[in-house]
């Protein structure tokens, strides 16, 4: 779907760049009609010579001003001086949509201090190879026009899904948005165990990286949940049910369900801070 808007990235660090790669990449926006900004005068150089599109550094208000979409990609700890930046300028003709961990669809309607809409999505690393999981959810005043849009950038990069209930935007940073690392994790462990029973380290990090990705392809693609297709896996009496009794009497289950709601308790206990510090 080619979006024939306007954007402005604010903070073309990883996710930033990540979204711009993925616009450019797909078509969606002319080149001309995209620009980003950094804090850094060096990295943004960096990145209009890399990408060919207009940057700026320290002057976000000017770079928003006349732009259709506005995209908030820096840390959540400057989110509240980024906005009250560009806050005057902001219109309630644009959307802005921010990928800032932990930070409200109302508190930053809150910060404009006027009706924008508002979308926060929830993305993750992945999207750097298309393989992306974005979950967005639509603030007071968005309207379905403006989760379409967001749908077409993020869906750039991955897949999309959208969430009415805010509340639920802590799991979902918990899950796919730290997720990543988890699943590294057991990549790293499949392959120290290839590597530990004499597989060269290449060919176990191979394997393991491929197994996993079959694997989440096979739930995606069939609708099956992981429990029916491990028993696919698992002959009565064979080696893998060996396997399967090693893993739970290393409590992988109960680490891993911890691991999200750990994560998701943190996450809340970040967005409560960030809108207690901002009433102050
Ligand atoms: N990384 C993830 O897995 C992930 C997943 C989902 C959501 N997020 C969210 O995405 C956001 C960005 O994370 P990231 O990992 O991409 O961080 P990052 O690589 O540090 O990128 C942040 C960028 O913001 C720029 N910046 C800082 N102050 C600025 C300002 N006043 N105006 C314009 N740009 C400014 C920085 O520029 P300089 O480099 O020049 O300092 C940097 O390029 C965070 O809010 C995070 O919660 C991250």
């Amino acid at each position: 779907m080619f979006i024939n808007r306007k954007v402005a990235i604010i903070g073309v660090g990883k996710m930033g760049e990540t979204l711009l790669k993925g616009l450019l990449k797909n078509k969606l926006i002319e080149r001309e009609n995209l620009s980003g900004s950094t804090a850094e005068k060096e990295l943004s150089e960096k990145v209009s010579k890399k990408y060919k599109i207009k940057t700026y550094v320290d002057n976000n208000r000017e770079m928003v001003q006349e732009k259709d979409i506005i995209i908030l990609a820096v840390k959540p700890q400057i989110v509240k001086e980024v906005i009250s930046e560009i806050k005057e300028v902001v219109t309630k003709e644009q959307l802005l949509i921010s990928i800032a961990a932990a930070t409200s669809t109302s508190y930053l309607e809150e910060c404009l201090e006027k009706k924008v809409p508002v979308i926060r999505a929830m993305p993750n690393t992945p999207a750097l190879i298309n393989e992306g999981m974005t979950v967005l959810c639509p603030g007071r005043y968005a309207e379905e026009s403006h989760l379409q849009m967001a749908k077409a950038i993020f869906g750039a990069v991955g897949l999309v899904e959208v969430i009415q209930e805010e509340e639920l935007m802590d799991a979902v940073t918990a899950l796919s948005g730290s997720g990543p690392a988890y699943a590294y994790v057991i990549m790293e462990s499949l392959t120290e165990g290839g590597v530990r029973m004499g597989l060269p380290w290449e060919l176990a990090q191979k394997l393991s990286a491929q197994t996993l990705l079959g694997a989440a392809k096979m739930v995606l693609k069939t609708g099956t949940p992981p429990a029916l297709l491990k028993e696919a896996v698992t002959t009565p009496g064979g080696v893998t049910v060996d396997g399967l009794m090693e893993l739970e009497e290393g409590g992988i289950r109960v680490a891993l369900i911890k691991a999200v709601s750990r994560t998701t308790e943190k996450s809340k206990e970040l967005s409560c801070e960030g809108e207690i510090a901002s009433n102050q």
